[in-house]
């Protein structure tokens, strides 16, 4: 559909843990009919190892490269079609991903919202973050990626909205149509 049309390439969701990124991308995926790429599922395909092991084994400095690694494997391996991915909580803070990205032409959206309902996301959710610590030391690290974020294409408030709408938004927001 409208890829050539709108000339989006890609919809790439950054932001916080917390976010939705990987719901709202699942969600984009499927009203857009473009496949759904989470860079951490890709990174844990690669290495064989989930996200919270290489963490614990390795480090977060070498989780960085990795994950470095995995977003130019995404990259290099795009075809003509344009997709949706959802990377981590920090891969956007890393200048050389948002390099990558800004060379790519893919399209940046931030999802964002209050720090407050980030953290009860994130509390509510079985999954495991190595970087969710307490509640002083989460608003820290968001303050700190913050202006990163906001480099982002586009900012989206998911603050009290459910996945269908933030998607529906982010649709909106880049002048796509769904057909
Ligand atoms: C991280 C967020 C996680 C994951 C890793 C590091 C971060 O992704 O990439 O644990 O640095 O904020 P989510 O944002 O999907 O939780």
């Amino acid at each position: 559909m409208s890829a050539f049309v709108s000339g989006v390439r890609a919809v790439v969701l950054v932001g916080f843990m917390g976010a939705g990124k990987s719901s709202v991308g699942a969600a984009l995926s499927r009203k857009l009919g473009w496949p759904f790429e989470d860079l951490d599922e890709r990174i844990e395909a690669r290495e064989q190892r989930t996200i919270e092991q290489i963490f614990r084994q390795s480090g977060e400095a070498v989780f960085r490269q990795l994950e470095h690694a995995a977003l130019r494997s995404l990259v290099d391996e795009a075809g003509p079609s344009p997709k949706v991915v959802a990377l981590g909580g920090g891969a956007f803070a890393q200048a050389n991903n948002a390099a990558l990205l800004a060379d790519a032409g893919w399209s940046t959206i931030f999802l964002d919202a209050p720090v407050d309902e980030l953290f009860r996301r994130c509390q509510e959710q079985e999954l495991k973050r190595p970087l969710r610590r307490e509640r002083a030391e989460f608003q820290r690290l968001y303050d700190a990626r913050r202006p990163c974020y906001l480099k982002a294409a586009v900012r989206i408030e998911t603050g009290g909205k459910d996945v269908e709408e933030v998607a529906d938004e982010t649709i909106k927001s880049l002048g796509l149509t769904i057909g």
